[in-house]
Formats: structure tokens, C-alpha cells, sequence
């Protein structure tokens, strides 16, 4: 099946000389959704994982089924002001301003294979962030996997040390 003709593009939303990239026409449609967390699982097929870190709101949306799919259990990463118990955070740089990152303080422990999932990979501020949380907690970061990478924005680059891989590439 070819998933990327399943991707929605919308011009200029949220602002203005945005290509957005919908992936709620992926998920609606049943055959797309289970081709897209199969081969999302065949990419890591070959490693161990024991959990899956996803990223509000879209990264939950897959990150979430995979997990259920490669036998690993799911960690949300948010944003600030929504995990109930004890958090660590992580702020980072955007073109303009900054952003902060949330996660569990008992989410990972030490020496857990973790796989960061996120739909979209376009700067990698946001798995960066992720990442440093992590590593932080203790956890072995054992891949990044994307469904979507926009191979511009070179994210790619700001995860190097990281086994990154993607579904389909802009
Ligand atoms: C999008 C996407 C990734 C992030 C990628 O999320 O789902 O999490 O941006 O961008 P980056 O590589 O430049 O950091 P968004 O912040 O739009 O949040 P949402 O999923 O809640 O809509």
C-alpha cells in the first residue's frame, strides 16, 4: 500500500507557507492505520525494546498501538502542566521563543530500552527534548522511529548518534 498517498497535505495551516502533514486520513482509513504500525514495527523488528516514549498529542496516537504491536508498554512525554505525579522537564530552543517537555520521574528506569515514536520528525527539537529526558532517567535510548520525516529541516542531523528511521520522507 502506498501510505504516503493516505497523508493529507494542507497549505498554509496553522500559519501561512505551511505544507501541514494531516495524518488523520491515515487513521481513519483501517487498512492504512494497521499498514502504517506494521511497518513501523518491521523497522525495529530486529531490536529489543522494552518501552516506547511518544510525544503529545500525535506521537500517543502511534506510539501507542505500536508499542501494543512489538510487545513493549508506552510513555507519554507532555506538555508542561499535565502529568500528574512527579515530573522532569526539558526546555528547548524554537525559531522563536522556547518550549518545555514533560515526563514521569518513575517513567523509565534505569537500563530500559527505550524507542521514541512521534508521527512527524521536521527540526528534532521535539525528540532532542525527549531524548535528553531519557537518558536523564537512565534509560538506553535503542532508535528514533518516525512515520513521517521532512527531510529539509534535516532533524535527522540533530539526532545523529541515534538510529533514526522513517516510514516516508518529504
Ligand atoms: C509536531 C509533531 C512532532 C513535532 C515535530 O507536534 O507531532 O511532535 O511537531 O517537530 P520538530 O521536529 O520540529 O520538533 P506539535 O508540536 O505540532 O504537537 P501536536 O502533536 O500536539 O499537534
Amino acid at each position: 500500500m502506498n501510505l504516503k498517498s493516505k497523508i493529507r497535505s494542507v497549505l498554509d495551516f496553522p500559519i501561512e507557507g505551511i505544507d501541514f502533514k494531516d495524518i488523520t486520513t491515515v487513521l481513519k482509513d483501517k487498512e492504512a492505520l494497521r499498514e502504517t504500525i506494521k511497518q513501523m514495527a518491521e523497522k525495529v523488528s530486529n531490536r529489543e525494546v522494552d518501552l516506547v516514549v511518544g510525544m503529545e498529542a500525535r506521537g500517543f496516537l502511534l506510539g501507542t498501538p505500536l508499542a501494543y504491536e512489538i510487545g513493549a508498554g508506552f510513555v507519554p512525554v507532555r506538555k508542561p502542566g499535565k502529568l500528574p505525579a512527579e515530573t522532569i522537564s526539558y526546555e528547548y530552543e524554537l525559531e522563536y521563543g522556547t518550549d518545555k517537555l514533560e515526563m514521569h520521574r518513575d517513567a523509565i528506569f534505569k537500563g530500559q530500552r527505550v524507542l521514541i515514536v512521534d508521527d512527524l520528525l521536521a527540526t528534532g527539537g521535539t525528540a532532542v527534548a525527549t531524548a535528553k529526558m531519557i537518558e536523564e532517567l537512565g534509560g538506553d535510548i535503542v532508535g528514533a522511529l518516525f512515520f513521517i520525516e521532512l527531510d529539509e529541516l534535516k532533524g535527522r542531523e540533530k539526532l545523529s548518534g541515534y538510529s533514526v528511521e522513517s516510514i516516508v520522507q518529504y
